[in-house]
């Protein structure tokens, strides 16, 4: 048993003690034809979680289903990001708990990724739901066989707090796409923003060795994989911790000399966004012209509060500065309301921030105290209406902008990689433009999979319909 701990998740050591374990996955038929249903709640990361999850599952002879019922194993893939996330996580496990009593007493439920991680939520689980198997960690998700192998019938927590290594399990992904794969590059946040706690949650940042990212690469290529998004917290980062590894910059110029058709990565801090990055992203035509880049406040006072490094004269001038290099460069961003302190003043910031980005699109967010975390303890005053008043003004401008730059798109052609069936109409085939424009298009199905030229015949605010010629 091991149960998390914030003061060491939130250690970084100075030293560069970043080991590469390569781990042979284990193959075993104790689980053979057994069910497995996994629940993924939150960002790519976690979904790229669950897809190696997914392999290690099927090593171990269990084999998917789609209904939770019929499943011998439920996981759940959690996220910490916001409170909501856990009120879902929970709702859900009483709907587990409740087939573990009335339709398969062996039901084995497990819990993993950064809701594990938090010390109130494995003492909740400790006290309330005993009738869960296993917990484990964001960082020991290589130990998984051992402990389903061992697994005595009895609520097991193994939860590490914090690790330096990096953990390379192989081309043991369960990937849920043919054709858009995702690739992590590194792992961990040290930006320690006030507000999030994915820094306690993911561990300190370590990046991958460049020449496993590239051989993965090769390899999804090789297989037929059109996309990679390069996968980390802030990639900027990435070979930071390291002295022996090459920029994120370069990582992306080698990466593109792979001749991969799409290549894309999230999420980048504004901050460390260096101008070598905006070139090579302009130079390279499989370096897709779309970036996340997060704004979070509009205020330099609430930049501050937040621990963002940056201020807001300085975001504009980078935005601007990408735009004006990267060709076509579409552009969306983060933005939180409601942080502690945040003024009516604070927030037109914000909105004048919009006004002038005019993003492509934006997630937006109320503030969620986390605990632990240095924000959840700052003085916050402003009701919980006037926040939902923020958001709500902010939706609708942020819609707008969406709108426009969507609206531009009508009878242009476009190229769009066909990755799935639409969800609007079985009859249509739906993807992605190389701006991260998601396109309903008509078609013939056996183009699934192809990177085909659209016209655009429709546009919404979400997505945009189209037709082969
Ligand atoms: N409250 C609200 N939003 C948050 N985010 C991160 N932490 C919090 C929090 N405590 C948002 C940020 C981040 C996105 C992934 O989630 O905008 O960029
Ligand atoms: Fe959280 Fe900031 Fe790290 Fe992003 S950069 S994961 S917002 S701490």
């Amino acid at each position: 048993m091991q149960v998390p701990d914030m003061m060491e998740a939130k250690k970084r050591t100075k030293d560069n003690n970043t080991e590469f374990i390569y781990v042979d996955p284990m193959k075993n038929n104790k689980y053979l034809d057994k069910k497995y249903y996994i629940r993924t709640y939150g960002c790519q990361m976690n979904v790229h979680d669950s897809e190696e999850i997914a392999g290690i599952l099927e090593n171990l002879g269990f084999v998917p289903t789609e209904e939770m019922e019929d499943a011998d194993l439920i996981l759940l893939n959690t996220c910490a990001i916001r409170e909501n996330a856990h009120d879902k996580v929970f709702g859900f496990l009483g709907r587990c708990k409740h087939i573990k009593e009335k339709i398969n007493k062996d039901l084995i439920i497990c819990l993993c990724g950064c809701m594990a991680q938090e010390k109130s939520v494995v003492d909740e689980i400790m006290n309330n739901h005993k009738y869960i198997d296993l917990v484990f960690g964001t960082h020991n998700i290589h130990e998984l066989p051992e402990y389903l192998l061992n697994l005595k019938g009895k609520l097991d927590i193994e939860v590490k707090s914090n690790d330096e290594n990096v953990y390379e399990i192989g081309e043991e992904f369960v990937r849920a796409s043919k054709y858009s794969a995702w690739v992590n590059i590194m792992y961990g946040c040290d930006k320690f923003c006030t507000y999030c706690i994915v820094p306690y949650t993911r561990g300190k940042e370590r990046s991958r060795k460049s020449s496993d990212i590239l051989k993965e690469v090769c390899k999804l290529k090789q297989l037929g994989y059109k996309e990679v998004t390069l996968l980390g917290q802030n990639v900027n980062a990435y070979g930071r911790d390291r002295d022996d590894e090459i920029s994120f910059a370069k990582l992306l110029e080698e990466t593109a000399k792979t001749g991969i058709e799409r290549i894309r990565f999230v999420t980048s801090h504004p901050w460390n966004f260096t101008d070598e990055m905006i070139d090579i992203i302009a130079k390279y035509d499989n370096i897709m012209p779309y970036i996340h880049l997060p704004l979070q406040s509009g205020s330099d006072k609430i930049l501050k509060l937040m621990g963002r490094r940056y201020t807001k004269e300085e975001y504009i001038e980078l935005f601007n500065k990408i735009k004006d290099k990267v060709k076509n460069a579409s552009i969306t961003t983060d933005i939180i309301v409601g942080f502690p302190g945040e003024t009516e003043e604070d927030f037109e910031e914000t909105l004048d921030v919009v006004n002038k980005c005019k993003y492509d699109g934006a997630f937006t967010f109320i503030f969620s105290p986390r605990v632990g975390t240095p924000a959840a303890s700052m003085k916050d005053d402003t009701p919980l209406s006037v926040k939902e008043d923020r958001l709500h003004r902010l939706n609708e401008l942020i819609n707008k902008y969406s709108n426009e730059s969507n609206s531009k798109y009508l009878g242009q052609k476009v190229k769009v990689l066909l990755t799935d069936y639409s969800d609007r109409d079985k009859f249509k085939l739906a993807g992605y433009t190389e701006t991260m424009k998601l396109v309903n298009v008509e078609c013939d199905e056996s183009l699934l999979g192809e990177i085909v030229e659209v016209t655009i015949t429709d546009t919404k605010s979400f997505s945009m319909d189209g037709k082969v010629e």
